[in-house]
C-alpha cells in the first residue's frame, strides 16, 4: 500500500543535549513561542512539532527552513502559507514523550492526528475516573465502556475513544468549538452499529443534533488507530467534508489496517515514521 498521507513521529527524549541547536533552526518568533512554555517537557514537545512540520515542508516545497510560513486559522488549526496558494492540510499532536505530524497532499482532504499518553494513575477507581468524563461522552460510548469487564481494558478503550474524537475534531479544525458530547465515532458498515466488531475503519459518526442518525458525510472519512509504544495511542483521521469527494483506495486500505477499539498494544510497528534529531536537523 502506498500511504496517501505522510506520518512522522518524534520522541522528545531523542533530543538529548541538542535542544538549543534544534531551537536555533526556527525563526525568532517561533523560538519565542517555544520558550513561553515554563516546563522543559512542554518546550520540547512544542519544538518537536515545529521541527517536524518544517522538516516536511522544506523538502516537499524545496524551500529553506526559515522561509516557510504558517498561519493560525479562525478555529485554531495551523495552516501552511503555500507559495502557490495550494491548500495542503497537516496536523500535529503532542502528549507524553511523543510528537506526531500528519499531512495529506490530496486536494480537498483534511487530516487530524492525535496522540494519547495513557495515564494509568486514575487517582481512585477507574470507573469513577471514566465517569468524571461522562458529560463528554455519548450514550453509545458509555454503553461500550460499561460492557467491558476488565478495568485495564475499559481504561484503554476510554483513551482510544478520546483519541478518535480528538482526531476528528482536529481534522475538521474545530478545536473546542465542537463539543465532545455532541458526536461519537462508532464502528461503521460493513460491521454496522450493533455488530460485535469494534473496528472503526471508516468514520461512523453519530451526532446528538442529528437525532442519532449517522452523519451523511461519515463515509468520506477513514480512521486508523494504533500505538507508538505500549503507553501511547495514535489516531489518524483523514477525509473530506465535501459530500462528493471519493476516498482514495489507499486511504480506505489504510483504514482497514486499524485496530479494534479495546485492542491492547501487541508490539506491532507504528505506521508513523520515527525521525531522529540527526535526520530532522539535516
Ligand atoms: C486544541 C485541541 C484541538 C487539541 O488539543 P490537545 O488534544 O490538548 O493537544 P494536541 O497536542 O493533540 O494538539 C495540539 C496541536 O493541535 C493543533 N491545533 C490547535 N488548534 C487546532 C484546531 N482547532 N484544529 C486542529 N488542530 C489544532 C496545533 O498544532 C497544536 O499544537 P501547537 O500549539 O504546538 O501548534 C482541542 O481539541 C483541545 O483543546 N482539546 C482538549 C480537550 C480536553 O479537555 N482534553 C482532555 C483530555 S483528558
Amino acid at each position: 500500500m502506498t500511504l496517501p498521507v505522510t506520518l512522522f513521529s518524534f520522541n522528545i527524549n531523542d533530543f538529548g543535549d541538542q535542544f538549543d541547536r534544534a531551537l536555533e533552526r526556527l525563526p525568532a518568533k517561533e523560538q519565542e513561542a517555544v520558550l513561553r512554555y515554563k516546563l522543559s517537557k512542554d518546550r520540547r514537545l512544542s519544538l518537536g512539532g515545529r521541527l517536524l512540520r518544517r522538516y516536511y515542508f522544506s523538502r516537499a516545497l524545496k524551500l529553506d527552513w526559515q522561509s516557510i510560513d504558517f498561519v493560525i486559522q479562525p478555529d485554531g488549526k495551523p495552516a501552511l502559507v503555500h507559495p502557490q496558494g495550494i491548500v495542503v492540510d497537516f496536523n500535529i499532536s503532542h502528549d507524553g514523550d511523543w510528537v506526531i505530524f500528519g499531512v495529506t497532499e490530496q486536494p480537498g482532504m483534511s487530516i487530524g492526528v492525535d496522540v494519547v499518553a495513557m495515564n494509568h494513575d486514575t487517582y481512585g477507581p477507574i470507573n469513577d475516573f471514566i465517569s468524571s468524563f461522562n458529560d463528554q461522552l455519548m450514550e453509545e460510548e458509555r454503553q461500550l465502556l460499561g460492557s467491558m469487564k476488565d478495568d485495564r481494558h475499559r481504561l484503554t478503550t476510554f483513551y482510544q475513544i478520546w483519541g478518535l474524537k480528538e482526531s476528528y475534531i482536529k481534522a475538521i479544525g474545530k478545536g473546542l468549538a465542537l463539543d465532545l458530547d455532541q458526536f461519537c465515532i462508532l464502528p461503521s458498515p460493513p460491521n454496522g452499529v450493533g455488530s460485535t466488531s469494534t473496528k472503526v475503519r471508516r468514520l461512523g459518526l453519530r451526532t446528538r443534533r442529528a437525532d442519532g442518525d449517522d452523519d451523511d458525510q461519515a463515509g468520506n472519512w477513514c480512521i486508523h488507530l494504533d500505538y507508538l509504544d505500549s503507553q501511547s495511542i495514535s489516531v489518524v483521521c483523514c477525509g473530506s467534508r465535501k459530500g462528493g469527494s471519493i476516498l482514495d483506495k489507499d486511504l480506505v486500505e489504510l483504514g482497514g489496517t486499524t485496530m479494534n477499539l479495546g485492542d491492547m498494544y501487541n508490539g506491532q510497528p507504528s505506521i508513523f515514521t520515527r525521525l531522529d534529531p540527526t535526520t530532522l536537523l539535516s
